[in-house]
C-alpha cells in the first residue's frame, strides 16, 4: 500500500513493464499496482467489477475493450487509460472524452519490429515459405524439382501500401534495399513521390499490397471483393494492421479462385479465432499477432504505458496523449 494512485494492469507484462509506476523518481508519488496474474483477456463485467473497486488508472492490452459503461464504472475517479499497443481500436474515445478519461498509446516504439514482420510475410508469401516448409515437415518433399514451390520475385516488384504513417514508412525504407518500387494510397494527398489517390488504381498497379491503416468506421472492409478484384492475379497482400481492415471471407474465396496469388496475414476478424475458410485457402502465410513481439519492444511498450499512466495522475500530458480534449484544464504538455 503506497497512498499513491491506484493503477490497474489487466494482463502480466514483460520484465520491468511496470517499473515507471513504482520508482521512486516521480513524477507524484510511486503508485500503486493492481496487477491481474491470469494472462487472458479481461471481459467488460470484470473490468467493471475492478474499475468500481477505485482505480486512478489503467494500463490496457488490446484485448481489454472500453466502452461508455466501462468509463461509467470509474465513477469519475478514473483518468488515464495507456494502451500498450498503437492501435486504440479497443477503446472508445470519444466515450473517453465525455468521461474525463485521457487515453494514451505507444506510437513509435513499434514501428520497426512491425515493418519487420510486415516484410517477412511479404517474403514468406511471394515465395511460400510456409506451405513449401510444411511438405517437408510431413516428410512429403521428394526432391529437388525446377517447377516446385514456383513463387513471385519481390526484389524489383511494385510495393502498393495503404496507408502511409510511420509504419509504412518503416516498411518502404526496407522496401529499398529489395530495389521496389514504392506507391502508396492515402485519402488526403501526401504531397510525396509516389501518392496515389485512387485505392484502386493502387491495387491495380502493386506486385504486392501491404496495410497500414488504424481500424476506425473509414477502414472496416477497406479491402473486400471489389478491391481484391482490382488487384493482379500474380498480387499478393500483406495484413499486419487490424484484422476488420479486410474481409476476410472475400480474402479466403480470392486466394481459392485465384484471383490474388497469396496472403500474409497477422490479424484477424476475430482475433483468437481465424476463419476455418481461410485456414484451408492456398498459399497463406498466417501468423497470430506477432508485429511487436520481441523481447526489447514489447518491454519498452509497457514501460512507455507505465510511464504516461504516472505522468497523467501526476498532472501531466504525455506526448502520446489521443485525446487532449478530455483534460480540462488539470493537465499541462511539459
Ligand atoms: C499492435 O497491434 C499495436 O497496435 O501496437
Amino acid at each position: 500500500m503506497t497512498g499513491g494512485p491506484r493503477v490497474f494492469v489487466t494482463r502480466p507484462l514483460p520484465a520491468g513493464g511496470t517499473d515507471p509506476l513504482a520508482s521512486a523518481d516521480g513524477p507524484g508519488p510511486p503508485c500503486e499496482i493492481i496487477q491481474r496474474t491470469e494472462d487472458e483477456p479481461l471481459d467488460k463485467d470484470g473490468l467493471i467489477a475492478v474499475l468500481e473497486d477505485g482505480i486512478d488508472g489503467v494500463v490496457a492490452v488490446l484485448t481489454e475493450r472500453f466502452d461508455a459503461d466501462v468509463f461509467a464504472a470509474g465513477k469519475g475517479r478514473l483518468r488515464v487509460v495507456a494502451n500498450v499497443a498503437v492501435g486504440y481500436d479497443n477503446i472508445d474515445v470519444d466515450a473517453a472524452n465525455a468521461a474525463g478519461v485521457v487515453i494514451c498509446n505507444t506510437p513509435g516504439i513499434v514501428d520497426d519490429p512491425t515493418a519487420d514482420v510486415a516484410f517477412l510475410l511479404i517474403l514468406a508469401a511471394s515465395r511460400r515459405a510456409s506451405e513449401a516448409e510444411a511438405v517437408l515437415r510431413k516428410g512429403e518433399w521428394v526432391g529437388f524439382h525446377m517447377e516446385d514451390f514456383l513463387g513471385r520475385d519481390v526484389h524489383g516488384a511494385t510495393l502498393g501500401l495503404v496507408g502511409y504513417g510511420r509504419i509504412a514508412r518503416a516498411v518502404a525504407r526496407r522496401a529499398e534495399g529489395f530495389n521496389m518500387e514504392v506507391i502508396h494510397h492515402t485519402r488526403r494527398p501526401t504531397g510525396e513521390p509516389g501518392w496515389i489517390g485512387d485505392l484502386h488504381e493502387l491495387l491495380g498497379r502493386s506486385d504486392i499490397v501491404s496495410l497500414h491503416v488504424p481500424l476506425n468506421t473509414g477502414s472496416r472492409h477497406l479491402i473486400g471483393r471489389a478491391e481484391l478484384a482490382a488487384m493482379k492475379p500474380t498480387a499478393v497482400l500483406v495484413n499486419t494492421a487490424r484484422g476488420p481492415v479486410v474481409d476476410e471471407e472475400a480474402v479466403a474465396e480470392a486466394l481459392e479462385q485465384g484471383t490474388i496469388f497469396a496472403a500474409g496475414i497477422d490479424v484477424y476478424e476475430r482475433e483468437p479465432a481465424v476463419l476455418p475458410r481461410l485456414l484451408a485457402a492456398p498459399r497463406t502465410v498466417l501468423l497470430p499477432h506477432i508485429g511487436t513481439a520481441t523481447v526489447a519492444r514489447r518491454t519498452a511498450m509497457s514501460q512507455l504505458a507505465s510511464a504516461s499512466a504516472r505522468a497523467v495522475l501526476a498532472g501531466e500530458l504525455p506526448e502520446n496523449t489521443l485525446n487532449p480534449e478530455a483534460t480540462g484544464s488539470h493537465l499541462s504538455r511539459d
